[in-house]
């Protein structure tokens, strides 16, 4: 196995075992969560640089769950449709599309990171909501509101009117967004959830909403359409009662038997105090290894930049997935370098020909 081996999951088979990893570009501009040209660009060249997998950013399932007013959207029929194009154009590339789907939570109504990212709640922006009242921590007090059970079940139904709307606007694989803080990882983590209802309290009832989310959409979408979860596999706070990765071990062995077919392994983003350890090359990879124990496949990321080192994850069985980030925004043609660099021939865009004899 290596990292050319093509990625078999359902009825997708991804050509190899590189995936784009999610990356925000907040560039809906005011397009009200609408995908524009530079998203169909974006991943559209990302996809002819021969990645096997092109995942979108965290596209909200509902407006009150973006980060920023910029953030892309699939809430209505009108956002599926501005997305088929780029699904269509991915296909047309020989790459798998993903859409990650996600909910802010309590770390929404911002503005975007290019502009300092400041909250926006009471402002040009809205009220969050949350597990709880308490805010993401910040100088000023912050409203957030706590989801009731109608609140619960709404995002319920956003979560999976999303996931059938994806595959309506063809995406091959959908991942829903359970890291970084964001609204279901605001329910796993006890450093976020102090509910005294069946949505918290214990390890069942912290998982619940995920769970249940999940349920739900893999018995709404086809069986063939694999579904990914990324988590948080720790919050980076061993001083406090908080989400570990033997959290994240115990959370892939319930997802697995929900017929979760990856779990895609980040870390941290629940609070501003997490000890985040020295970010060198592969500094994620351990805790992919540790979730992948209970024989759930999984995805490595973070600090993947070379093609010898994302071999090398697959080749030691590490992970089955690479997932590349920021080196996806230096280098839109990662895949096709790597495949030149580790010596497997593979397709080139027939235009991009003279480029890589
Ligand atoms: C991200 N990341 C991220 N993660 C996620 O789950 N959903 C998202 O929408 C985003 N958005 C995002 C935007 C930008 C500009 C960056 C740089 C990162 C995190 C990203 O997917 C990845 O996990 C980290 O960047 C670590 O991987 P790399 O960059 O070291 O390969």
């Amino acid at each position: 196995m290596h990292l050319f081996t093509p990625f078999e999951c359902r009825d997708m088979t991804a050509r190899n075992r590189v995936m784009v990893s999610p990356m925000c570009q907040y560039s809906c501009e005011d397009k009200d969560g609408l995908a524009t040209d530079w998203h169909l660009v974006h991943l559209g060249s990302r996809a002819s640089g021969g990645a096997g997998i092109v995942m979108t950013e965290a596209t909200a399932v509902t407006p009150r769950g973006r980060i920023s007013p910029q953030d892309l959207g699939i809430w209505s029929d009108d956002h599926a449709e501005a997305l088929k194009p780029i699904t269509d154009f991915i296909a047309s590339q020989g790459a798998l599309s993903g859409i990650q789907l996600a909910h802010a939570g309590r770390k929404a109504s911002t503005v975007r990171p290019s502009e300092g990212g400041d909250p926006i709640h009471g402002k040009s922006g809205w009220t969050p909501v949350g597990p709880t009242e308490e805010p993401w921590p910040h100088d000023e007090p912050l409203a957030t509101e706590r989801l009731d059970s109608t609140g619960i079940e709404r995002v319920k139904h956003a979560f999976v009117d999303a996931a059938v709307r994806a595959v309506e606007a063809g995406f091959d694989i959908l991942e829903i967004h359970a890291a970084h803080g964001y609204l279901l990882h605001e329910f796993l983590s006890p450093v976020t959830n102090a509910r005294e209802d069946e949505y918290g309290g214990d390890f069942d009832g912290r998982t619940r909403l995920l769970t249940e989310i999940v349920t739900d959409i893999r018995a709404a979408v086809p069986e063939g359409t694999p579904v990914f979860v990324r988590i948080s596999a720790t919050d980076w706070l061993a001083d406090r009662r908080s989400w570990t990765v033997e959290s994240s071990a115990r959370l892939a062995g319930t997802l697995r038997s929900l017929g979760v077919d990856l779990v895609d392994v980040s870390a941290g983003g629940i609070h501003p105090d997490q000890q985040v350890p020295e970010t060198g090359p592969h500094y994620q990879v351990p805790y992919a290894e540790r979730v992948g124990e209970n024989e759930m496949p999984v995805g490595a990321v973070g600090g993947i930049t070379t093609p010898e080192g994302a071999d090398e994850v697959i080749r030691n069985d590490r992970a089955d997935l690479a997932i590349v980030g920021r080196e996806h925004l230096r280098n839109p043609y990662f895949a096709l370098r790597a495949a030149e660099a580790l010596g497997h021939d593979v397709p080139v865009p027939r235009q991009y020909s003279r480029g890589f004899q």
